[in-house]
């Protein structure tokens, strides 16, 4: 059951929002790509790496209104595989902002049972990012709520290689038929295993790209883009994503429900079947 007032204050704005959302059809699983920290820093004359460290303060807020919401999973996209193009000086603020959020909240993440879990190629990350990295998902180990993810040197082809490379050598070590490869097979084998799809894609800065993330899992992910920067990104902001999902008709390839035929009614004629 979840507490309107936990996720927005009777008489605020976000709480009109709120209550115009039916909790009852909330999305399990939403993915955010996190976009514009360059732009909002320009946009005030300030170096880009501000930008970063204002959108740390949108992480911040963006996981306590999806664990507030009760959603089952939460994953945001913080470095690409393609990020290390970056200037270096660049880069390595966003890992001093990522270690210095881990280190703050890995306790506020504990105590309120969120499971912290990383994808992507952490073996190339830095020893100081890895050890914070290991602090947050030592101390939600145990935690039962919430699914925070943070993706990570991800790269959602990479992904899908990897997976395609276990199911090539467990076939090549006899452990698996190729016959029985099906989509629950590859699933399996993804950062996202044991986490439903996301049901929602959100984007921020306007922009109409998916950027390589979760090829795969995104499959009939619904997606909101916002033209709001990442740093100015708030609870009434995802509570807007989640009115407009749930606006939205899910048909997953079929049809909509009032053009499906009625009980009883007789079949198509073969010709308009494909
Ligand atoms: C995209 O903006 C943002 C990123 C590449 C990094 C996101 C990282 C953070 C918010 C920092 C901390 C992260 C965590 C998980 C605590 P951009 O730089 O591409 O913006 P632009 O397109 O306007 O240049």
């Amino acid at each position: 059951m979840i507490e309107k007032n936990r996720v927005a204050a009777p008489g605020s704005p976000d709480r009109a929002l709120l209550d115009a959302l039916d909790l009852a059809r909330l999305p399990r699983h939403v993915a955010v790509i996190m976009d514009g920290n360059g732009r909002w820093a320009k946009q005030r004359h300030l170096p880009r790496v501000e930008g970063h460290r204002a959108g740390a303060a949108a992480v911040r807020d963006t996981v306590e209104t999806a664990a507030r919401l009760g959603l089952d999973a939460l994953t945001l996209y913080a470095f690409s595989t393609e990020n290390w193009k970056r200037p270096q000086a660049e880069v390595s603020t966003l890992f001093t902002l990522l270690k210095e959020y881990l280190r703050r909240e890995f306790r506020t993440l504990a105590e309120n049972d969120i499971r912290f879990r990383v994808m992507g190629r952490t073996d190339g990350l830095d020893a100081t990012v890895r050890s914070a990295l290991d602090l947050a998902l030592e101390a939600t180990a145990s935690c039962h709520g919430m699914v925070f993810s943070v993706a990570l040197n991800y790269s959602g082809r990479a992904e899908i290689a990897d997976a395609a490379r276990r199911l090539a050598r467990e076939a090549a070590e006899g452990r698996l038929d190729p016959e029985s490869i099906d989509e629950e097979a590859v699933a399996r084998r993804l950062y996202t295993a044991d986490l439903p799809d996301p049901d929602l894609l959100i984007r921020t800065s306007g922009e109409m790209r998916i950027s390589n993330f979760l090829l795969w899992q995104i499959a009939y992910a619904e997606i909101h883009v916002t033209p709001v920067l990442w740093p100015d990104f708030r609870c009434r902001h995802f509570l807007e994503a989640l009115v407009d999902y749930q606006r939205r008709e899910r048909r997953y390839g079929g049809v909509s429900a009032s053009d499906a035929p009625a009980p009883g009614a007789p079949p198509a004629p073969a010709a308009l079947e494909a």
